[in-house]
């Protein structure tokens, strides 16, 4: 969960290694570090702390060096201090190396090294047995020496490595954490993630699981585990530099939120057929016969990824009449799940790296599944070892709490609905229309939801909730997921510790915590529950909690029984978790801001958990 960035060529290459680290800051940002290759020997520079304070440190000072590598931090083993910063050298500084992932065999290969007496550690990192590996094991070439190394390794990797002995020439290896490689004129780059690289390249090649790469300014070598030569494809990116940048914003959250419209049309864009109101996911290489024979889909995800996989399973199981499952990857790897020949797996993932993600995954292709990834990102792990992939289209996300990743999962779980339901009969003409049509008003009503909070209504029930510590969400059948998701982006972000609830549920304990002035926001949208919620609703008032309703328009019944109101469009109530999800997004990102917390990046969380 670092983030990595190498350079080799003819230019300054402190100031690209910086460049690229910040734009990788949302992988990790305890402490940042550079290494570089000087005659004949190597300047680290490394401490606790941003990219920014390394940036300062160096400023000016190595503008000849034109070959090093660079690191930005997620403590996993070892506290965020300077020695614990990446890049990790041997004995000798003559070899150093950044490194993303777990070497879990650590503690026994440090023993190995440390009997054999010509080694000693500097750092409480797994990461630094690396590097003194790939010290004993130097013969006068470095790849030879880093295959060797990686050879003793369990666990997850991506690696860079230079040394003082071969100037010019930058060794990478992969294994469970991603890394590519940018291709320039005289120069070549190395990163763990595709922003890092936009200024300089779009083209690129992707590492594959096993396979090492020898980089210098002329050539990109790549082999695999056995040392032959591989010819890669090379591919083209398209994202725009400026999507990867704040864009005028005062935080990448803000400038993501305002962006959804643009990412759930872009998602939508050309898998649906508006002439015909039908939906086209022909992308999806499952013909009709394979979807009617399913028997049940397992959806599997983390964090707000989970929380999207819960409104798919009410919206899977209505339009295809398949039972659906919902687990937290973490939980479903370890739990022996009974799964059928004739069961689907969706997993669900940003990054398309998390690795409770990426082992459900395996575990289920393991057992025969099929899997069906739904990422955003490609040539992330998940979409290259799923059998199938429905990429969401959200563009990167940088800030740590997702927004637009999410509401463009929730579309692509629609779309599935509507194609499996009609591939397996469920669906009738009517509804498909009026399922499509109600997707299609989807982006119009995001911008004018976008447009109403200018009016400061969300603010001001903001400077209320910024005042607790303590919250809650509330909503029954499809509103509880979203109350779910709103609950996790409030504590996320403003370090309140908000909780949702089943309206219905209130009674069984929490209405224990509701007194004068405790901030609930409520989420009212779904027809055929609201009375329900209004009694719940009225349980809160009557001990004098303050509530803040999410509801449809038309639902003016709720406007009387609440202290403050949030209007949504009229939109299918199926469909409203896409948009009853923004508001509690920007109530989070205002709380948080009232607060003065960090925003984009919460403290102790990171964007991609590429660690169990
Ligand atoms: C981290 C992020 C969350 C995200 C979760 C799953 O916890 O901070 O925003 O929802 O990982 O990530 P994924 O990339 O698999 O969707």
């Amino acid at each position: 969960m670092c983030g990595i960035v190498g350079y080799t060529g003819s230019k300054a290459a402190g100031e690209i290694l910086i460049d690229g680290l910040k734009k990788l800051e949302y992988r990790g940002y305890d402490s940042a570090g550079l290494a570089m290759q000087a005659e004949h020997k190597l300047i680290i520079n490394k401490a606790a702390g941003s990219v920014a304070d390394l940036e300062k440190r160096i400023e000016g000072q190595f503008d000849h060096i034109t070959v090093g590598i660079g690191h930005t931090r997620w403590a996993t083993h070892g506290k965020p201090t300077d020695i614990n910063a990446h890049p990790h050298c041997s004995c000798c500084e003559e070899f150093a190396l950044v490194h993303n992932g777990i070497i879990e065999n650590h503690q026994s290969l440090r023993n190995w090294l440390t009997e054999k007496g010509n080694h000693s550690f500097t750092s409480e990192t797994d990461t630094e047995v690396l590097a003194h590996l790939v010290e004993e094991y130097y013969n006068g070439d470095l790849l030879a020496a880093v295959r060797q190394a990686v050879a003793r390794v369990e666990g997850s990797y991506a690696l860079v490595v230079i040394t003082a002995h071969e100037p010019g020439r930058i060794v990478c290896a992969r294994q469970d954490s991603p890394l590519v490689v940018g291709m320039g004129e005289n120069e070549n780059f190395i990163a763990s993630d595709i922003p890092a690289l936009l200024a300089y390249t779009r083209k690129i090649k992707v590492l594959e699981d096993g396979e090492f790469a020898s980089v210098s300014a002329a050539e990109i070598n790549i082999f695999d585990a056995h040392g032959n030569g591989i010819d890669k494809e090379m591919l083209e990116v398209s994202w725009d530099i400026e999507a990867a940048e704040k864009g005028g914003y005062d935080h990448f959250m803000l400038k993501e939120i305002m962006e959804q419209p643009a990412a759930v049309r872009e998602t939508m864009r050309q898998r649906i057929n508006f002439a015909d109101k039908k939906v086209d996911l022909s992308e999806i290489e499952l013909s009709y016969e394979e979807i009617a024979a399913l028997e049940k889909i397992h959806i599997v995800a983390c964090g707000t990824a989970y929380h999207a996989g819960l409104v798919g399973k009410t919206v899977l199981e209505k339009l295809t009449a398949l039972p659906v499952e919902v687990d937290v990857a973490s939980e479903f790897r370890y739990r022996d799940p009974l799964l059928g020949k004739n069961d689907l797996v969706i997993v669900i993932s940003q990054s398309g790296e998390t690795a409770d993600t990426l082992a459900a995954l395996r575990l289920a292709r393991k057992q025969g599944l099929k899997v069906l990834a739904i990422t955003n990102v490609v040539g992330s792990s998940v979409s290259r070892e799923a059998d199938l992939v429905l990429y969401t289209w959200a563009g990167p996300e940088i800030a740590v709490a997702s927004t637009k990743a999410y509401l463009t999962q929730l579309v692509a779980l629609y779309l599935l609905a509507v194609h499996f339901g009609t591939a397996r009969g469920v669906l009738g003409e009517n509804s498909i229309t009026s399922l499509v049509e109600g997707l299609t008003t989807l982006p119009g009503h995001l911008a004018a939801i976008l447009r109403e909070e200018k009016t400061g209504k969300l603010r001001s029930y903001c400077e209320h909730l910024a005042k607790w510590d303590n919250a809650f969400f509330v909503g029954r059948n499809l509103d509880f997921p979203v109350a779910m998701e709103g609950a996790l982006k409030l504590k996320e972000i403003s370090y309140i510790h908000a909780e949702a609830y089943a309206a219905g549920e209130l009674k069984h304990g929490p209405l224990a915590l509701i007194v004068e002035g405790v901030p609930v926001i409520a989420l009212v949208t779904q027809k055929s529950v609201i009375e329900k919620t209004l009694s719940n609703i009225q349980e809160v008032n009557a001990r004098g909690g303050a509530v803040f309703a999410i509801t449809s328009e038309g639902f003016d019944v709720v406007d009387d029984q609440v202290e403050s109101v949030f209007h949504l469009p009229p939109v299918e109530e199926i469909l409203a978790p896409v948009l009853s999800a923004v508001p509690t997004q920007l109530i989070a990102y205002y709380t948080a801001l009232i607060r003065g917390s960090s925003i984009d990046k919460p403290r102790n969380l990171a964007k991609s958990v590429t660690v169990e």
